[in-house]
């Protein structure tokens, strides 16, 4: 497996890889899915080391596809619940971290409702000067890496199965669709997408979409309708605050979950509303395409984000791909950390 240029001891962001690192990602997934579709699925790459899953926020799909792929990799694993935890008796998160340190963990894939809680523990390993790699599975609205690297390997995978790559998105437009605001699955999505080469078509009402995003991606700060310059140093982004820009011609369309726990105000009208502006439909569909595919990162509220018939739809839709992928991408990312040479 492709190693030799990995030097990351922690994935914390995606907003410094490389392609060369999304390519090593990319084929080591591949070297994986491979493994998982033979009878015995499970290698020991990572026997005799300890992966802890520090949940520190709810998680259903994220938490169980590192537990399985730290499994599938021989490792052992720790599980760990914030409500049955000894947070609730006043434990701060650095001294749980330290806790799990002490019982000799290799690895902490960590989640956490504010931003920046794995880049603080992680500097913590590094001060202490040990060997723990931390790993960010979603902190607040700043980035989820490991779901967007699933969501590139599923796209890349659609276009060349046997040799997904970075290169093969090159002038592919992909729309991302829904609560961008709250979402670190979409910061992340940004910096992967667009360091392929892919246009990538932001969509949501403008509460949902600021515009200090808005200004943030279009340089002329045009307020209204949309941004209709690319930038940031070469990256393709646009900002729309209609969907039916964003969807015209696109190859993909992703849409986000409104994101109510985290929704301090009244931001939309309704949802009924908002599925009516914004909602994907197969009548919607009709705009891009004519193969295109649907994702969706997770859970999602049916009949709003996307049409409850779409999101079911094989023809269209790649969610249980998305989660199927993830435990590939997963193991890629542990090993590859695990081996790294830093
Ligand atoms: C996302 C998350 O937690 O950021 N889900 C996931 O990890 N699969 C998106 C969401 O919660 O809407």
């Amino acid at each position: 497996m492709p190693t030799s240029i990995w030097t990351r001891h922690h994935v914390l962001s995606l907003a410094d890889f490389t392609s060369a690192e999304y390519n090593t990602v990319l084929q080591t997934a591949a070297s994986f899915r491979e493994v998982l579709s033979r009878r015995t699925k499970k290698v020991p790459t990572l026997q005799g080391q300890v992966v802890a899953n520090l949940f520190f926020e709810p998680s259903t799909r994220t938490r169980s596809s590192f537990e399985l792929a730290a499994k599938r990799l021989s490792a052992d694993t720790l599980n760990f619940a914030a409500a049955t935890s000894s947070l609730t008796k006043g434990e701060t998160i650095l001294d749980t971290a330290k806790t799990y340190l002490a019982m000799g963990t290799d690895m902490m894939v960590i989640r956490h409702r504010e931003a920046g809680v794995p880049q603080a523990i992680a500097a913590e390993m590094d001060r202490l000067g040990v060997r723990v790699g931390v790993l960010n599975a979603g902190d607040g609205q700043h980035e989820h890496p490991s779901q967007a690297l699933l969501d590139l390997f599923t796209i890349c995978t659609i276009l060349d199965p046997d040799q997904p790559r970075l290169e093969l998105l090159q002038g592919k437009k992909i729309a991302i669709v829904g609560d961008i605001l709250h979402s670190r699955v979409a910061r992340s999505n940004i910096w992967s997408l667009t360091a392929s080469g892919a246009e990538v078509h932001l969509a949501a009402p403008p509460t949902l979409l600021p515009q200090l995003f808005a200004e943030f991606v279009s340089d002329d700060g045009r307020a209204g309708g949309a941004g209709e310059k690319p930038q940031i140093q070469n990256r393709k982004l646009f900002v729309h605050w209609t969907v039916e820009p964003a969807l015209q011609d696109a190859d993909f369309v992703m849409t986000l979950r409104l994101q109510k726990e985290r929704m301090t105000q009244h931001l939309l009208p309704s949802l009924r509303e908002y599925h009516h502006r914004f909602g994907i439909t197969r009548d919607r569909l009709k705009l891009c395409q004519p193969n295109v595919k649907v994702l969706h990162p997770g859970p999602v509220n049916r009949g709003v984000e996307i049409s409850s018939e779409l999101m079911d739809n094989p023809q269209f839709s790649l969610i249980s791909e998305q989660v199927t992928s993830g435990v590939a991408v997963r193991m890629a990312l542990l090993y590859l950390m695990g081996s790294s040479k830093v």
